[in-house]
């Protein structure tokens, strides 16, 4: 029930308004006294301000001014009783919503207070929106089909069900945590409703704890204000703490009361506010090592780890490489309006031997780079930056090499097996020299030497 507070210091004027108001299905607050109304809005969580400018020793205007103060949401329509309409007009640039000339009808009251309520459910709804970024309005879309990545589907599609149960979602960096804790949310019956994320590791103790449970107005010398924190604006909906793995012990604590109670203060606060918000915890760190390290709560661990969801690496599912190059191939050269839309063989089996120490992140960046360096159909290996062709299995192919009773001569053996590498590596550059001493790690005059030596040509 919304709560709306009548500030006017005739009497007839705010039992009317209560009345109609009442009689609308809200719950009126009304005083005649400035100080009473800041009270009460620091106190009750009002939505909406009736306030008349022409109040006594206070001036409207000043109780308006402390009262955005206090509450930088609270809707504020003022009511004026001059037939000027001038400091009407100075309220509206101190942020007041609307204004009401006396003497005014049942209707029009209840017109605007209606369509006050509306603008600012609207504008919280779009509020939460913004904080989703750019890539989350395509999030649905996650791209693989190995056994691994099909089980987080299964998995998120069960955990969703269950509105409140707390996720723990773990995997290096660059798996997709993001996505799947966005996945969760919007397959929930909670869709409709805010998801806030917060990255725990990236602000200070007590930032981090303002941003969260928000304060009261003059909770510390900084907060000039009232702030709502995370978990209220997320009231209904889903609360993302991703890097939780970093979070301050002592913020820890707090975070496991929350929890366990699901209630909390505001910094400097003294209600208890109740949450109904579904926590989704992501971590690229082993916190079982940081529980170990006493860097992390094993309580809290077990807290957060009711229904744990694991990424495993791309180069654990390499069977997902071919689908996400694929994928980001045809984004991107869409978006630069560029002609690539194919992969060559080598450069295939390259990218999916690479062992991408930072998981479809780094692919896609790379992707993204070669878009925008490279305008040409076909995706090739010389396309690709070294640290693709440099890495992998590849590298321990000599181990491979039996010794026959009879016994083998080493030097042949060791200068066949570095001419038939240095030809692949030849092949892979298109003869390149420059590329090909990078690929094999030696220094270009070596390899000069080597070309001569085994009569391999090569250009430039
Ligand atoms: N299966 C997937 N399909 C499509 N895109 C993906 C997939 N997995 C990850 N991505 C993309 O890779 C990038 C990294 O994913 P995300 O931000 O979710 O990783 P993360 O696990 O949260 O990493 P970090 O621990 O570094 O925060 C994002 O742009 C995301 O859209
Ligand atoms: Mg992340």
């Amino acid at each position: 029930m919304e709560k709306i507070l009548i500030v006017d210091d005739e009497a007839f004027i705010r039992e009317n308004l209560e009345r109609i108001l009442a009689g609308d299905g809200y719950r009126p607050f009304s005083t005649e006294s400035g100080e009473e109304a800041l009270r009460l809005v620091e106190e009750e969580e009002i939505d909406l301000v009736l306030l008349d400018l022409n109040l006594g020793p206070h001036s409207g205007l000043d109780v308006l001014k402390k009262l955005r103060e206090i509450d930088p949401d609270v809707l504020v329509i003022i009511i004026t009783g001059y037939g000027t309409v001038e400091s009407a007009v100075e309220a509206l640039k101190m942020g007041a919503y609307d204004y009401i000339k006396k003497p005014f009808k049942a209707d029009a009251i209840r017109l605007i207070v209606k369509l006050a309520l509306e603008t600012q459910s609207l504008r919280r709804t779009l509020r939460a929106l913004k904080r989703k970024s750019l890539d989350s309005v395509s999030s649905a879309d996650m791209v693989g089909s190995s056994p691994e990545l099909l089980q987080v589907f299964r998995q998120i599609r069960e955990v969703a069900k269950h509105e409140t149960a707390t996720v723990l979602i773990t995997g290096e960096s660059g798996t997709g945590k993001e996505l799947v804790a966005r996945a969760i949310h919007n397959l929930s019956p909670r869709s409709q409703r805010p998801f806030t994320e917060i990255n725990c590791g990236s602000l200070p103790f007590n930032l981090l704890e303002t941003e969260l449970f928000g304060h009261e107005k003059g909770a510390f010398t900084d907060a000039k204000t009232r702030k709502i924190g995370l978990f209220e604006e997320s009231n209904g909906g889903s609360i993302f703490l991703d890097e939780i793995g970093e979070m301050d012990m002592n913020l820890q604590v707090k975070l496991l009361r929350v929890l366990e109670d699901r209630k909390f203060r505001r910094l400097g606060g003294v209600r208890n506010i109740d949450i109904d918000v579904r926590i989704i915890a992501a971590t690229n760190r082993e916190l079982k090592v940081a529980i170990d390290e006493k860097a992390f709560r094993e309580d809290l661990y077990y807290r957060l780890n009711v229904f744990p969801i694991h990424i495993p690496p791309l180069r654990e599912r390499r069977e997902d490489i071919p689908a996400l190059l694929d994928f980001f191939l045809k984004r991107f050269s869409r978006e630069f309006k560029k002609r690539m839309k194919e992969i060559s063989r080598e450069a295939l089996d390259l990218m999916t031997r690479y062992h991408w120490p930072g998981n479809v992140r780094e692919l896609k960046n790379l992707v993204e780079r070669i878009c925008i360096m490279h305008d040409v159909e076909i995706l090739r290996p010389e396309h690709l930056p070294t640290e693709i062709w440099g890495q992998g299995p590849s590298r321990e192919m000599p181990s491979t090499i039996d010794i026959p009773p009879e016994g083998v001569v080493l030097d042949d053996i060791i200068a066949q097996i570095e001419k038939d590498l240095v030809s692949k590596a030849l092949k892979i550059t298109g003869g390149n020299v420059a590329k090909t001493a990078r690929i094999l790690n030696v220094p270009r005059g070596t390899l000069r030497y080597k070309l001569d030596k085994y009569g391999l040509a090569a250009e430039g």
